[in-house]
Formats: C-alpha cells, structure tokens, sequence
C-alpha cells in the first residue's frame, strides 16, 4: 500500500478510537475566526501532535487540534489551527488534515481567508464568495506519487466552488443583510504582500481578491469530490489601490471588527446546507 493511504489510514484510526463523530462538513477558518469554535456543542479536542503523521502546527505557540462537533446541527470537523505555506510547510502537509476530514466522512468543506480587495468596487470588510481561483503559488500540492484511492491523477477544475452552496450563500447572505460580493481569489506564496505592479497585472488576469492560502486545500478537496464553498474577508483593499502601505494591523483590525457578521454568516449557511 502507498505510505500516504498508510498513513491517513493511522491517522483516521487514531481518531476513531477517541471518538466516534462521523463529521458532515470540514471548516477551515482563517484567523480571527476561532470564536466559531467555542460555539461548538460536546467539543472533542484532539491535540495535532497526538494524531499519526499529522503536520506540526508552527505558529505562536498555538499547539494546534481538531476539534469535532455539533454546529447548527450539523456534525463538524474543524481546525483550530491551521497550516500556511508561507511558514515553510510543503504543499503535501498542508492538505493532509483536508483528506483526513474527508476520510473521517466530512462530504463538504467552507474554506475562509482574509485576503486583499484587488477589485476598485469592494470594500475593505466585504465578504467575497469565491467563484474561481488562480493559483499564484505555482505549485500543485497532488505533485508527486499518485494514490488512485485518493481521487483522480487529473483533477477536473472547471467548477472548483460548488454551485449549488454558492448559490446557497448568496440566498442566506441577502437574508441576513450581509453585504456579499462574489469574485476570484488569487493567492501568492506570501508572506511578502504585493507590490502595486504585482495587483495590477492580476487584476488583467481576472483577480479581484489577493491571498496567500486556500487553494492548495481546495484542489486537494476537489480531487477527494468534496463540495467546496470559499468565502474571503476583504481586510484591506490590496497594495496600490489607496495611497498607503499594506499592514498587518490593518488586517487584524478588519478581522475583529467583521468576525460578528462573518460567524453568523457561515452558521447561516451551516444551517441551511443539505449534507
Ligand atoms: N495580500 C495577500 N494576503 C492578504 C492580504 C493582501 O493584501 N490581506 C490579507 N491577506
């Protein structure tokens, strides 16, 4: 058997033995995003480190768990902690706990960022549903030895977002007075941000929003038939846009102040998704 079924084999069985919640849809939630987390009815926490072959969380002393669940009665998978390409992790690390949640029974999966508004008519705080993707890092995390279990060689990427929940958040999104824009996420390696020239020529190539995750995750849940549905925080509109420099503390700031609509927003959807 090839070592990565091997290995999400181990990994799937470890947790099995804590617990027996067969998760229906995966959540991969950008920072500032973990008080969705603390919402979660009869948590069970389950540390990265103790998990076989799981990747090693890097960031700010922040151990890093799974945690599965109860939300809007649907059972849920999540990552309270999640992995960056820009930290120095390969592509192959950071989609691993993507086909473990799939393999736990996770069907769907919401995908969140924050991201740089690229397109003039956003605004800084808009919530974009991802509609399309360019991928910018230039690397393809299904490079490598080919596991036929996993999903096909060739991944179909024509609708990478799934219509149906696209259309689903846009209904709920009108409903509950979120302003929602729908547009094309790009991301970039990071952790530099763009330079002007740089958001200039995506925005030729049909990028209205700049990030640096996302997608490798997305092509890995597409290739395990996962239905997808991404949304972006507009945390900054990206470099050269407005005659100013790009902060993180702009970031952060537009991450706190939006997170009240943004939860609610994904618990909307999370209600009315049919799994
Ligand atoms: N560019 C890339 N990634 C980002 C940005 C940006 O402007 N804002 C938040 N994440």
């Amino acid at each position: 058997m090839q070592k990565m079924l091997r290995n999400l084999r181990q990994s799937v069985d470890y947790i099995h033995a804590v617990t027996d919640i067969q998760p229906q849809v995966a959540l991969i939630l950008g920072s500032g995003l973990g008080a969705l987390v603390r919402d979660i009815k009869n948590p069970v926490k389950i540390s990265y480190e103790n998990i076989p072959h799981f990747p090693m969380a890097t960031v700010e002393g922040h151990a890093g768990e799974l945690v599965l669940g109860s939300l809007c009665n649907k059972r849920i998978v999540t990552m309270s902690g999640r992995f960056h390409f820009y930290e120095g992790h390969s592509l192959a690390d950071i989609t691993y706990p993507v086909r473990v949640m799939k393999l736990l029974g996770a069907a769907s999966v919401i995908v969140t960022n924050a991201a740089g508004a690229i397109n003039r008519t956003f605004k800084v705080g808009d919530l974009m549903l991802i509609s399309d993707h360019i991928n910018n890092i230039k690397q393809d995390p299904l490079r490598g030895e080919h596991v036929d279990d996993l999903g096909p060689r060739f991944v179909d990427m024509t609708y990478p977002y799934d219509r149906d929940l696209l259309a689903l958040a846009e209904r709920v999104g009108r409903r509950e007075g979120i302003h929602i824009q729908k547009g094309v996420y790009l991301a970039s390696p990071g952790p530099s941000y763009e330079t002007p020239a740089e958001i200039r020529g995506y925005a030729m190539i049909g990028a209205d929003a700049a990030g640096m995750s996302t997608i490798p995750e997305v092509i890995v849940a597409r290739q395990m038939s996962m239905r997808v549905l991404g949304i972006s925080c507009m945390t900054n509109m990206a470099a050269g846009i407005l005659e100013k420099s790009l902060s993180h503390a702009e970031v952060i700031e537009t991450t706190r102040r939006v997170k009240g609509d943004f939860i609610r927003f994904i618990k909307a959807i999370l209600k009315e998704m049919k799994v």
